[in-house]
């Protein structure tokens, strides 16, 4: 069987050894030395200042949201994962949806200022894939609006911009380590910021607001994470190289296997950016080949996503409004299966039936 993604995981000694370390201490939530370490070597290998580790990406994105004190219209992209509209949505905010590009999958900035109005306290938008938005544009706009700029940057760890990290870019930058991400803590994420201020509001955010054991800063949630899930992210964190370049050998192959067929389309990706060829998602000709071709690969066993639809303007809880490109990319896109684990032969297989598939049906 070939799924969407199989999580890599360490030498099981590896991950026993920060075990051993947490029986030792009998110390295993509520910012152990295990979580402090990972934030530490996080910050290192991220190349930024400030992050705080979380018990997953979508409390990150609630913890921002809640830091930066948005409320009424946020304006927020319909292609994503589900988390970046229900986050703002749970948390009282109400989004506004911007089109995207056809062909980078993120948000249309040229869009955004239409968009703005006197309800409008922020933007929250993905890199989509890791593909990194135009974030100088978007910054350039939000400063212009006097509004405050989230990037859910839920897939793009490790990912430079014009030689900077990305994560740099934005009031907050979130990060998701959920396993189905090419770096993962099983469950967990992280917020990113430049601002010592913002830093401490999240801190306290995080902890229930917690200052001291007996009083309390303001209000505040559950956001931490574990020893258990800090301890997989160390033992992870230590085969980041050979899992990304991994993946940058498994999605250069679908590419040379897929081109043959002029049919396809995929996602174009900012030549500014160091990228991380965390997912390889292709743009079908209309949504019955999509189906068709999902279909074939589900009969051989191989399980791609159709990551993402819906469209995130079709959510039961949002106000219906048009992204007429969104909802055609939606419906057209699916993401194949992507893993440190997978060989050239496997991905080879999953081409072959894909062509043969188009072949037949086209
Ligand atoms: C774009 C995006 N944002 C947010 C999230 C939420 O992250 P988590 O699953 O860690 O809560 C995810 C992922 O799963 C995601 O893909």
């Amino acid at each position: 069987m070939i799924p969407v993604t199989k999580p890599f995981l360490p030498p099981i000694e590896e991950y026993q050894f920060y075990l051993d370390k947490v029986w030792k201490r009998n110390w295993l939530t509520n910012h152990g030395p295990l979580v402090n370490d990972l934030e530490l070597r996080l910050k290192d290998y991220l190349g930024i200042d400030h992050l705080l580790y979380l018990a997953n990406g979508t409390l990150a994105l609630q913890v921002g949201i809640k830091a930066l004190n948005l409320e009424g219209d946020v304006i927020t992209t319909p292609f994503s994962y589900v988390a970046t509209t229900s986050s703002l949505v749970w948390e009282g905010c109400n989004p506004v949806f911007v089109d995207i590009h056809p062909d980078s999958f993120n948000i249309n900035e040229n869009k955004i200022e239409d968009a703005i109005t006197d309800k409008t306290t922020g933007i929250v938008v993905t890199h989509v894939f890791g593909n990194p938005c135009q974030v100088e544009k978007i910054v350039a706009i939000a400063s212009n609006y006097n509004l405050k700029v989230i990037f859910d940057a839920a897939h793009a760890f490790g990912v430079h911009y014009k030689k900077k990290p990305l994560i740099m870019y934005g009031d907050v930058s979130v990060l998701s380590f959920h396993a189905t991400k090419l770096f993962h803590t099983v469950e967990g994420g992280a917020v990113v910021t430049k601002n010592p201020g913002l830093l401490e509001k999240m801190a306290y955010l995080r902890n229930f607001g917690h200052e001291g054991t007996e009083a309390f800063n303001g209000l505040g949630i559950n956001g931490k994470n574990s020893e258990f899930h800090a301890a997989m992210g160390l033992s992870n964190l230590k085969y980041i190289e050979i899992i990304l370049a991994k993946y940058k050998e498994n999605y250069n192959h679908y590419l040379s296997w897929l081109s043959k067929n002029e049919n396809l389309e995929f996602q174009y990706i900012h030549p500014d950016a160091r990228y991380n060829y965390a997912y390889f998602p292709v743009l079908f000709e209309n949504e019955q080949i999509l189906l068709t071709v999902k279909k074939e690969l589900e009969k051989h066993q191989v399980f791609p996503r159709r990551y993402f639809y819906p469209s995130l303007d079709k959510l039961n809880y949002v106000e219906k409004q048009s992204v007429p490109v969104a909802n055609d990319v939606a419906s057209r896109i699916l993401c194949l299966p992507m893993s440190s684990h997978y060989s050239h032969e496997e991905v080879e297989m999953v081409c072959r039936i894909v062509l043969r598939t188009l072949k037949f049906s086209t």
